[in-house]
């Protein structure tokens, strides 16, 4: 059996920056609410001409220059997103286009753990023998979805794409991995209207109900628990212990989740990773973001443990822990 190793890293972001106060200015918000109750001070947004696949495409572009490779090198694009360009077809064929790419593609839906679920999807078909070399993509741009009248959800959110080229590897990256999903909540975190379930109509449009709603208090009670849960058993699935990590890297969606996790796991908050404050909650794209920044920084160095958890709506949660095994920058 082969194993799945991270051999490249890219990121993208939209140019435009939006801060808290930019939002005090048109609904009745403040920088002092936002950034005590989120931690966030300014967010990226799409343009207007920008679309998922196109954030998306910023950053696989800059995964397979970090991993050097080519499009032709790619034998499967897996892409976690939530916010894709349209129902159909699907974001990764739309991507796989502009990128060139010859492969099979396919989304993964699965809310901000997408990444992590796409992840596990690559892993597998890597160590199957199915395929040698992937493409992950988690790319959002979940302010399309945001009603922007609305407090409670728009100063949480921003737009933006990671990805990881995986090979098949004699070293082992890619180790334990969980995953979980319980659809019994979903109206804790939805976007109603635009499906099967209530087909877009002018009655919908009108009540606002193609934007996202969700239940502030009931996802920071799932994330808190989710959290640590998942994170102690994918490292046991790894054979590893909370003190074997370098980073615990979640997904950013609000400071006090993440320093809530941190007392939790009694880690030092300075293993948590955040960078919220200058990107808000990028939903599928927060984790690779993530990694890209540490990595970009020069903060990883080969034989560090990280791991990379996700929680969202679905409800769904995840964690992959993984072993850094490229070369130092
Ligand atoms: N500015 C000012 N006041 C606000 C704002 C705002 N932006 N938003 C809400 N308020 C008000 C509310 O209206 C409420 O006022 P009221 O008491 O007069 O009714 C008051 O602040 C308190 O509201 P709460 O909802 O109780 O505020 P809370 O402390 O819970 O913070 C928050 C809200 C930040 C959303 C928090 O619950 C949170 O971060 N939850 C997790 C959200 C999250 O992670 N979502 C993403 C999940 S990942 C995915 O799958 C997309």
């Amino acid at each position: 059996m082969s194993f799945a190793a991270i051999t490249g890293v890219g990121a993208y972001l939209p140019g435009r920056i939006v801060t808290n106060d930019d939002l005090a200015a048109t609904v009745d918000t403040s920088d002092e609410w936002i950034r005590t109750r989120t931690g966030i001070r300014e967010r990226r947004i799409v343009a207007a001409d920008e679309t998922t696949s196109d954030l998306g495409a910023g950053a696989a572009r800059a995964a397979l220059l970090d991993a050097g490779l080519e499009p032709d090198d790619i034998d499967l694009l897996v892409v976690g997103t939530s916010s894709p360009d349209m129902v159909m077809p699907s974001t990764a064929c739309l991507l796989q286009g502009k990128l060139g790419l010859t492969c099979a593609a396919f989304d993964v839906m699965a809310a901000c753990t997408s990444f992590i679920f796409a992840l596990q999807a690559a892993a597998s078909a890597i160590e199957s023998g199915r395929a040698r070399r992937v493409l992950v993509v988690g790319a959002d741009a979940l302010t399309r979805l945001i009603d922007f009248s609305d407090r409670r959800t728009c100063v949480l959110f921003g737009d933006g794409a990671g990805a990881f080229v995986l090979e098949a590897s004699e070293e082992q990256g890619v180790l334990g991995i969980d995953l979980g999903s319980d659809g019994t909540k979903p109206e804790v975190l939805q976007v109603p209207a635009g499906g099967s379930t209530m087909p877009a109509s002018h009655e919908t449009v009108d009540a606002g109900l193609h934007f996202l709603q969700m239940n502030g208090q009931e996802v920071f009670k799932f994330a808190v628990r989710a959290i640590p849960a998942t994170t102690k058993k994918a490292l046991a699935a790894s054979g590893l212990a909370l003190d074997d990590l370098t980073w615990l890297i979640p997904h950013q969606a609000n400071q006090r989740i993440l320093d809530t996790v941190a007392d939790r796991l009694k880690l030092p908050h300075e293993r948590v990773f955040s960078n919220i404050e200058l990107l808000g909650n990028t939903s599928a794209a927060s984790i690779p973001l993530a990694v890209n920044d540490l990595y970009t920084s020069g903060s990883l160095r080969r034989g560090d443990v990280l791991a990379l958890v996700g929680f969202g709506a679905g409800l769904t949660w995840g964690a992959a822990i993984v072993r850094w095994t490229k070369e130092d920058l």
